[in-house]
């Protein structure tokens, strides 16, 4: 028997002034397009911002529906859209912001499993990392490196 150990490592930064003007503003981003999710019946909202290497920024928030497993997550809605519209793009940066509406939501919130099982298989297709950023309403903010240091053990495509 031998033991696997695989270690994961986050930057938090204690405000926006810590972070580039870059970083700042894809945060920022994230922060408006949450405001504008359709969170009717979890009343948790959540936004993301891509940065593509086109330079183009690519927005989502979650979706949700009556029927609850048909919505959607802020994350996954940005990243398949800037899937298809942009096919040949590589994605550099991510940005996410999450709050309730009943309270303050003052810690960063990462992106949940399927999320991030989505972003793998783009990080796995481009071979190059996507750093994502992710914070709640206010507070420290959480920086990755890639997706996969969120996800050890991954599944991807070379397995099939
Ligand atoms: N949600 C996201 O948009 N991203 C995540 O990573 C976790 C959860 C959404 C889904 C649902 O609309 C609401 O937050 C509560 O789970």
């Amino acid at each position: 028997m031998k033991e696997i150990e695989v270690s994961s490592k986050l930057q938090v930064f204690e405000s926006f002034d810590e972070l580039s003007e870059e970083v700042k503003s894809l945060l920022e981003e994230a922060i408006s397009v949450r405001k504008q999710a359709y969170a009717p019946y979890s009343n948790f909202l959540v936004g993301t911002a891509l940065l593509l290497d086109n330079g183009e920024v690519i927005t989502g928030s979650n979706q949700e529906n009556a029927s609850y497993p048909s919505g959607l997550c802020a994350e996954r809605t940005a990243i398949y859209y800037a899937g298809s519209k942009f096919p040949e793009a590589q994605i550099v940066r991510m940005a996410i912001s999450a709050g309730s509406k009943h309270s303050i939501t003052s810690k960063p919130i990462p992106p949940c499993g399927a999320c991030r099982q989505a972003i793998a298989e783009y990080e796995v297709k481009q071979s190059k990392p996507i750093e994502i950023y992710f914070m709640g309403e206010t507070g420290t903010i959480a920086r990755s490196h890639s997706l996969s240091n969120l996800l050890p053990f991954g599944f991807d495509k070379s397995v099939l």
